[in-house]
């Protein structure tokens, strides 16, 4: 089970407490589940109880997010509402009055592994990223490699700085005005950047592996949402004002990989 940590804060007060309280309630739905002291159907009981009750804070939850966002115009609010959607579509996905005693224990269990694993990601990728969006497509001067940006371990410096570099070139393309077959080439660089985030995850992760850090896991998890949500871009699915959708795209990309490496990987340890 993931817990709340400081990791997952957004600096937005009832946001945090909220999302405190969620992970709370995880954790007493899983507690619960593994109580021996009670028999099987009390078990099922409580936790089917609790879990409604679970259900109805997320729901009111994802409705105070969403609005927050849409007050300070948060270009990320579509992407938000997707994801939240995965969430009440995953606890709605179970006919609890039709299961037996020892299938509906084993399939709560398996939901608050789920769930939890599911807010833990989302908050760390998506949350913390609420109200701090920077307009990167119009102020290229982020997207130049810098000091700040360094870890000081030459493969992975070398190789964010390639990350740049590709988000660079996709943002050049995007200004251009005179390219007839600009969104193919769009696409194009859309894949690269894919294949090489992959590439660099797996070879920061050797990394971590080889020095046996302790923060590799979180890590794991982190690069994992950020692969999922760069298989969820879908080019093909915008054909008006594709422009304004790419600086979204792009936005969102870069200061997530910012983000990124300021918050996490820069606390990776140098190997000496
Ligand atoms: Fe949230
Ligand atoms: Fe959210
Ligand atoms: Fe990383």
């Amino acid at each position: 089970m993931y817990q709340f940590t400081d990791d997952c804060l957004t600096g937005i007060e009832t946001i945090d407490n909220e999302h405190r309280q969620l992970f709370k309630t995880i954790n007493e739905i899983s507690g619960i589940l593994t109580d021996e002291t009670k028999s099987a159907d009390e078990v099922l009981q409580s936790a089917k109880d609790l879990m409604l009750t679970l259900k109805e804070y997320a729901v009111n939850h994802f409705t105070h997010e969403e609005n927050y966002m849409r007050e300070i115009h948060d270009p990320e609010l579509l992407r938000q509402q997707r994801e939240h959607a995965v969430f009440t579509e995953k606890v709605n996905s179970e006919d609890w009055e039709r299961m037996d005693v020892s299938q509906g224990i084993r399939v709560l269990q398996d939901m608050m592994e789920y769930l939890s694993l599911w807010l833990y990601r989302h908050i760390l990728s998506s949350d913390t990223l609420i109200g701090k969006m920077k307009a990167v497509h119009d102020n290229p001067v982020m997207l130049a490699f810098s000091d700040k940006y360094c870890t000081g371990i030459d493969l992975i410096d070398k190789e964010h700085m390639r990350l740049f570099e590709i988000l660079a070139d996709l943002n050049e393309l995007n200004r251009e005005e005179f390219l007839s077959d600009k969104y193919d080439a769009i696409v194009d660089v859309v894949e690269e950047l894919k294949d090489y985030t992959v590439k660099h995850f797996q070879d920061e992760e050797r990394y971590m592996e080889s020095i046996q850090y302790e923060g590799l896991a979180v890590q794991r998890n982190l690069h994992q949402s950020f692969i999922d949500k760069m298989d969820n871009i879908d080019l093909s699915d915008v054909d008006e004002n594709q422009q304004a959708y790419i600086d979204v795209l792009i936005d969102f990309l870069a200061n997530w990989l910012i983000n990124h490496i300021m918050k996490m990987d820069q606390r990776i340890p140098v190997k000496n």
